[in-house]
């Protein structure tokens, strides 16, 4: 089974990033042929400067790779090395209604915070769905704001298969409910563009003054506090033990245990599960060419792939395929 992610570099990765997909896209590496890729082109829908791309792409390889991505096994790349994508996104925007994209819930909302769209960023699920098929992937793990994006590809896979034959197999999407979505530190959803994350790799000292930050309600020590509306056990459960969470959640019901008890814990906590991690991502930052081999190498593998499915999908819409 093939298993295709990307992700975005629009900024350094978070701990939301890292339990909503990264750590679905690690633990599927070892069961599955892994195709995991930087969405560069995707990033450029928000027209980043040129050197803040380059150094969040370099970024999220070196994050991924500290994390566990294995080079040797998962075909690692960065996108905008395969150019063959943007070629199937024409074909894919030929055959894809208007009116489904102007659906797109991830569109709507960015326009209803008052971007000004550019047609990048309207015709994103079109390049995602280039992403997915052209690798003809089975498995995509993503977050669940996603979803819809893994319906219109599904969408525009049958479309394009109904004019033109049989060529791409329709992909499932993996979501892990549980940690649906990881709040912020202000409460919202965590996000790169709210200003409200806790990246991964940032120093531990920075980690523990965004902990101490946690927006909390104003109910006072000694009083019972419900655990399900509170930010800072939300965040607690992604790192403690099933029973320490439970302990957690009596002294919550009980009364007489403070926020400021449980964030000191969950900067333990926190430092505890990514410091092994560390390490590793300083010995990559000191070696940025090996970094770039390997997205090289990743290119190359991928390439290969995408060349024949758009050799297949040229032949099939009546052009001259291009065999070399
Ligand atoms: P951001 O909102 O920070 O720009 P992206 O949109 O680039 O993050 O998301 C990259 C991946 O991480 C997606 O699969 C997304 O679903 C997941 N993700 C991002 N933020 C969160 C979050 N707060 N909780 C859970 N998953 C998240
Ligand atoms: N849209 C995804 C996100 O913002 C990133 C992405 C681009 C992606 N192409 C993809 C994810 C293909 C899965 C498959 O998170």
């Amino acid at each position: 089974m093939r298993v295709l992610s990307g992700i975005q570099p629009s900024g350094k990765l978070h701990i939301g990033n890292y339990f909503g997909a990264m750590r679905q896209n690690l633990a599927l590496q070892a069961e599955h042929e892994g195709f995991y890729f930087i969405a560069d082109y995707h990033a450029l829908t928000n027209s980043p400067r040129p050197a803040d791309i380059r150094q969040w792409t370099l970024d999220v390889a070196m994050d991924y790779l500290a994390l566990g991505l294995d080079p040797q096994k998962t075909v690692f790349w960065r996108q905008s090395d395969v150019p063959e994508v943007t070629e199937l996104t024409w074909f894919f925007s030929c055959v894809t209604p208007k009116a489904l994209l102007e659906r797109c819930t991830t569109y709507k909302d960015k326009v209803a915070q008052g971007l000004s769209p550019n047609h990048g960023l309207f015709t994103y699920p079109v390049l995602q769905a280039a992403d997915i098929l052209i690798f003809k992937s089975n498995l995509v793990p993503v977050g669940a704001d996603q979803k819809q994006h893994l319906e219109i590809t599904r969408d525009i896979a049958q479309f394009f298969n109904n004019v033109y034959g049989q060529i791409f197999p329709l992909p499932k999407d993996h979501i892990l409910e549980s940690v649906a979505v990881v709040p912020g530190i202000d409460g919202r959803k965590m996000s790169k563009s709210y200003g409200n994350a806790i990246e991964i790799f940032e120093s531990e000292s920075s980690v523990k003054k965004k902990i101490m930050s946690i927006v909390t309600d104003s109910t006072p020590v000694e009083s019972p506090k419900d655990p399900d509306k509170c930010n800072v056990f939300a965040m607690l459960k992604l790192f403690a033990s099933p029973e320490e969470i439970k302990e957690w959640e009596q002294k919550y019901r009980r009364g007489g245990t403070g926020y400021g008890h449980v964030k000191k814990r969950l900067v333990e906590l926190m430092h505890e599960f990514f410091r092994p991690y560390r390490h590793k991502r300083q010995e990559l930052e000191s070696n940025p060419d090996k970094v770039e081999k390997i997205l090289l190498d990743g290119a190359a593998r991928a390439r290969a792939v995408a060349r024949q499915t758009i050799n297949e999908v040229r032949e099939a819409v009546g052009f001259r395929g291009m065999k070399s």
